[in-house]
């Protein structure tokens, strides 16, 4: 499973990115807005810095206007995913974008017809947003798996992105379903390293350790 990290943080990704962490980046306007950056300065930075695909996303509502502004944002880099929103204009720029040799992210997806339409589309990626549907007492998961078997059902190539995820849990889930991509935030993909018996366990052997009254070094 693919991971992205959701930001447009550029501390943030490159901390995981040393880590090995960072197979992608995803953003949108409001990451942009908390970033206060330039959406086209910011973009080419993350760009430069990972070498996976880094969604970047439209701000027109009408097709026309998303094919424009999503073949500006392609020119930033060879590995901008173009963001486009799941309305019909946005499928549309999906189409021309995709035809055109673009990686599309359709994002803001919440049913599984939604995500039909996508990979029909041609997008690389669908986002559907598990947390937000969480918040309105929907299972997220069971969209997760409802899109996995029906892209299995007819081979469809377009990636699950796991998106809106909120805690590790999450990511746990969309593995075991077998999404192949999860976004998240910085501050949960952390969280993935921590267990408190990992942390007691240390504690016991640190401390056995310093009895010994021996050194490595
Ligand atoms: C990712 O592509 C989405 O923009 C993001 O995961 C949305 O997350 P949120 O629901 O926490 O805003």
């Amino acid at each position: 499973m693919k991971f992205f990290v959701d930001t447009a943080d550029i501390d943030a990704i490159a901390e995981l990115n040393d880590l090995g962490m960072v197979d992608g980046v995803t953003t949108n306007p409001s990451l942009i807005l908390k970033s206060g950056r330039n959406i086209l300065e910011v973009t080419k930075e993350i760009c430069a810095l990972v070498s996976g695909p880094v969604s970047a996303e439209v701000v027109a509502t009408e097709a026309d206007d998303m094919i424009a502004e999503g073949r500006k944002l392609a020119k930033i880099a060879d590995n901008i995913a173009v963001k486009v929103p799941l309305t019909w204009a946005g499928l549309k720029a999906c189409k021309t974008l995709t035809d055109e040799g673009s990686m599309v992210n359709v994002t803001l997806c919440f049913s599984a017809n939604q995500a039909l339409l996508a990979a029909k589309a041609g997008a690389s990626f669908i986002s559907p947003f598990v947390g937000r549907l969480d918040d309105v007492n929907i299972d997220g998961m069971e969209l997760i798996s409802d899109i996995r078997t029906i892209y299995d059902n007819y081979a469809f190539d377009t990636e699950i992105l796991v998106a809106s995820i909120r805690t590790v849990n999450h990511i746990t889930d969309a593995a075991l379903i077998g999404a192949d991509v999860i976004t998240a935030p910085p501050g949960v993909l952390k969280k993935l390293a921590d267990h408190p018996l990992t942390d007691k366990g240390l504690e016991g052997f640190m401390a056995d350790w310093a009895k010994t009254g021996q050194n490595i070094l």
